[in-house]
């Protein structure tokens, strides 16, 4: 190998692993489609139910196929006792985010999944469970008892439910439903990466969403909602955004939520999910939140030409719907697990071992 070849790329910028029908982005039309169809408009005309459920099908579901959906979904919505119980041997200062990935692969080993290949069939089982694993992170963590699933409830009214105790407006419920289209899907990020890895091993589903989950947690990726809510605090405790923003600059900090691998021009998620931050701020009287939030991202446009992501507008929507800091990266579970199981479903369609080389630079051949 020579010295000045150009045979890697650092992070994978641009390399085309695999094909794939499930998602494409148009970064310059700032735009993204599932399956074809244009993610703000299954925003405005889908439920998450319905998104899951094109994800892991191809097509969207006619009314029959979206019942039988659904009642599978909403069947399998109980945790085995034995994995409640596993919940509350965690340690009380662990984030959410390493209490569900343990889950998942606790989950693994119940007999349900062990003694099963259905893979399609698996994934609706971890859509259907995961929101009852992260309520449950999260209420005995907090000391409170778990709440159980409510089967009368679409997926989003029972996640609220089983946190919160209470089911929120309809538009509240609403924002968050769309926030899960959002999030469901994304090509060949990190974390869809790594699952398509693991499995490509021949490894099982709940590895492949355990691998995932331990990547999402990351502030590049998924744990960057996280990260932007701690920003915002921090911003609304400063002398004001400007001088908050010039400063970080200046100390060259990464700012959360904004920049993308694939969009340069804006983040095709960001409409939406601005429109759903916005109408929450009206309805839970956070106006003062978004003011500060809109002159930091003024100010880093022009300064750095760089766009916020999702996670900027949805850091902020889950703080005001009333969701503790560390459970943000966990709801993106929630929603991602449609796309990853569907990458999932995808791989190991037409597998091939993922296995990419490195360029070495270390050491030239030498005596011990
Ligand atoms: C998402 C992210 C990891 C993409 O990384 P990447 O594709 O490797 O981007 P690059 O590091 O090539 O960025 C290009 C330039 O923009 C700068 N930049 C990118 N995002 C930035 C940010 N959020 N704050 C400050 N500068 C940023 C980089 O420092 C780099 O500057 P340089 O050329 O002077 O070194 C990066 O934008 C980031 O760290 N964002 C904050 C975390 C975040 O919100 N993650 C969620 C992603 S959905």
């Amino acid at each position: 190998m020579t010295k000045n070849d150009n045979t890697f790329k650092k992070g994978l910028e641009g390399v085309v692993f695999d094909t794939t029908t499930i998602s494409k982005t148009i970064p310059e039309k700032k735009s993204l489609y599932y399956r074809g169809y244009n993610v703000a408009e299954l925003c405005d005309n889908c439920s998450f139910e319905q998104v899951a459920y094109l994800l892991l099908n191809k097509d969207l579901p006619n009314d029959s196929e979206l019942k039988e959906f659904i009642e599978t979904e909403k069947a399998h919505r109980e945790i085995p006792i034995e994995l409640l119980n596993s919940i509350k041997l965690y340690p009380k200062d662990a984030h959410p985010m390493d209490a569900v990935r343990t889950a998942i692969s606790f989950l693994g080993m119940q007999s349900e999944f062990l003694n099963s290949d259905d893979n399609y069939l698996g994934s609706i089982k971890l859509l259907a469970k995961m929101p009852t694993i992260v309520a449950a992170c999260s209420r005995i963590k907090k000391g409170l008892e778990p709440i159980a699933p409510n089967k009368d409830l679409s997926l989003s009214e029972n996640f609220f439910k089983m946190c919160l105790d209470k089911i929120p407006d309809k538009e509240i419920v609403n924002a968050f439903d769309g926030s899960l289209i959002l999030y469901a899907e994304h090509g060949f990020n990190a974390s869809t990466f790594v699952a398509r890895s693991t499995v490509s091993t021949l490894s099982d589903l709940c590895a492949g969403i355990t691998s995932a989950i331990g990547t999402l947690k990351g502030p590049l990726h998924g744990g960057a909602n996280e990260a932007v809510m701690h920003m915002l605090k921090e911003v609304e405790s400063s002398s004001g955004p400007e001088a908050w923003l010039m400063d970080a600059l200046k100390n060259k900090k990464k700012i959360m939520g904004f920049g993308h691998r694939i969009y340069r021009l804006g983040d095709s998620r960001v409409p939406r999910m601005t429109k759903y931050r916005d109408k929450l701020a009206e309805l839970t009287n956070n106006k003062d939140l978004i003011e500060l939030s809109n002159k930091l991202e003024e100010t880093m446009v022009a300064q750095k030409g760089i766009y916020p992501n999702l996670d900027y507008p949805a850091g902020p929507s889950y703080y005001m719907m009333g969701f503790e800091i560390e459970l943000f990266t966990p709801i993106f579970v929630m929603a991602r697990t449609a796309g990853w199981c569907a990458h999932i479903l995808e791989q190991l369609a037409n597998n091939r071992l993922v296995r990419p080389t490195s360029k070495y630079i270390g050491e030239e051949e030498r005596s011990v």
